[in-house]
């Protein structure tokens, strides 16, 4: 009866990792700027791109850069107001390269959070592909606002897309303490299966 009992708790087990285990190719798709930024001062490899090669070491997933075109400047509030204002007027940056989602199955989305949303060149690239029935897992950096009201946007433009947990990490934690950086990416992680 025992042994029969923990073949039961076993073969569940085992169903349900099945379930949480993600099929696939995966992507990492992430924006990310340098340059003067908020609460680091000047750096050369971007608070969310620092995350997003964690995550894509850790799960053999593959990395792109989503960047515009025209790059942003170097200076912090120079940026800010570039940003609001491409915000407000709802526009679509060109890119500076496309990436096909077609061959994966799994999209970790990651991008800064700016006036409480992504970069607007983040919806240019996903208003060019179809990403239904894709598993989107979104990640942000921030200093303060967490996800904001980042989380809705993705859902409203991609509407047929299912999304799992985020994560929200403070880019001066990505930037400077990266010990505490990976442990809770690799947390992360594992609690959605990878
Ligand atoms: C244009 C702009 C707008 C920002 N708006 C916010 C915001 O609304 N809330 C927040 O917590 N941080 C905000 N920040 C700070 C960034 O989200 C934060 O520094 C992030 O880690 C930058 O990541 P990156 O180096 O990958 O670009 C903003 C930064 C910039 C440049």
């Amino acid at each position: 009866m025992k042994r029969l009992f923990t073949a039961l708790v076993l073969s569940v087990l085992a169903a349900s990792c099945a379930f949480a285990a993600p099929k696939g190719k995966t992507l990492v798709a992430v924006f990310s700027k340098t340059g003067e930024q908020y609460a680091v001062g000047t750096i050369a490899e971007g608070n969310t791109m620092i995350v997003a090669k964690m995550i894509a070491q850790a799960t053999g997933a593959d990395l792109f850069e989503i960047r515009p075109a025209k790059p942003y400047p170097e200076g912090y509030t120079v940026t800010t107001e570039i940003a609001k204002k491409e915000l407000n007027a709802n526009v679509r940056p060109a890119l500076a390269e496309d990436k096909d989602v077609r061959e994966y199955d799994t999209v970790f989305l990651g991008y800064p959070i700016w006036w409480g949303e992504p970069p607007m060149a983040v919806l240019t690239w996903l208003e060019a592909h179809d990403f239904k029935g894709k598993t989107v897992i979104p990640f942000a950096t921030h200093e303060g606002s967490g996800m904001g009201r980042s989380e809705r946007t993705l859902k409203q433009t991609l509407p047929g897309a299912n999304f799992r947990t985020s994560l929200a990490l403070r880019g001066a934690t990505a930037q400077n303490d990266r010990p505490a950086a990976k442990k809770a990416v690799d947390k992360w992680l594992t609690g959605l299966g990878f």
